[in-house]
């Protein structure tokens, strides 16, 4: 029998499952599902209908789903004018908040107040946008979310590009603590090389919460990674 939490120990990959492949109708189920599954992290891609063309979840769904969770809660807010919402994704019990760079003009205010609110900072960039953004933010963030498909939607195709800028970020870190988490048609056929790159953190919505054994899809992403 697999002892994967006992063998965890702290830089062990994040499989972080997004909730944007789930059944919403058995949201509630859906969540107790994959936290049985051996999920690490919950990944919510807070959607506005104008950063991005779709619209999702507001701070109400995280409020909803707190109680019924001990996994971690990653809202990835893709919205114009983020400041406006991190106090309520706070408050709500979001645990990690990443904004975008392209989202906000005063992105180092924004990312100290989420800090203040409890929560840990997070800072994304899309794939057209170019690492030198990240250079006079690294020291204020916890995590670094690298955007492997263009914002918007699940289920799209990895853009190939995205593994150079991990191993760009992953120079720029320089011993630094932050994570990098890699996000958008993620596979088993790239996690092992995006590990070797420098990826902490591995979102994946059609690859888990899409399939129908998610167990046996975190199993794999595991096994394909080399933790198994
Ligand atoms: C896309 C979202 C992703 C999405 C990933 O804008 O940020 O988190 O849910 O879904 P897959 O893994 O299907 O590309
Ligand atoms: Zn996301």
């Amino acid at each position: 029998m697999r002892t994967q939490k006992k063998n965890k120990t702290k830089n062990s990959p994040l499989i972080v499952p997004s909730l944007l492949s789930a059944n919403f109708a058995y949201l509630a189920d859906e969540v107790k599902e994959i936290e049985q599954a051996g999920a690490d992290w919950l990944h919510l891609d807070i959607m506005d209908g104008h950063f991005v063309p779709y619209l999702t979840f507001g701070p109400g769904l995280v409020e909803a789903i707190r109680p019924i969770t001990k996994l971690p809660i990653d809202c990835h807010l893709m919205v114009d004018r983020p400041e406006d919402w991190i106090e309520s994704f706070a408050r709500a019990g979001a645990n990690w908040i990443t904004v975008h760079v392209e989202s906000t003009r005063h992105l180092n205010r924004l990312l100290q107040q989420i800090r203040e609110l409890g929560c840990h900072p997070g800072v994304s960039i899309n794939p057209g946008t170019s690492v030198s953004h990240l250079e006079e933010i690294l020291d204020f963030v916890d995590l670094v979310l690298v955007m492997s498909v263009n914002p918007g939607f699940g289920g799209q195709k990895f853009v190939n590009g995205s593994l150079e800028k991990v191993k760009k970020i992953a120079k720029m870190r320089a011993g630094r603590p932050f994570l990098i988490e890699i996000d958008g048609g993620v596979s088993l056929d790239h996690v092992s090389v995006l590990r070797n790159a420098g990826v902490d953190a591995f979102v994946a919505g059609s690859a888990i919460f899409g399939q129908k054994n998610r167990k046996d899809a975190i199993r794999k992403f595991r096994d394909r990674i080399g933790e198994g």
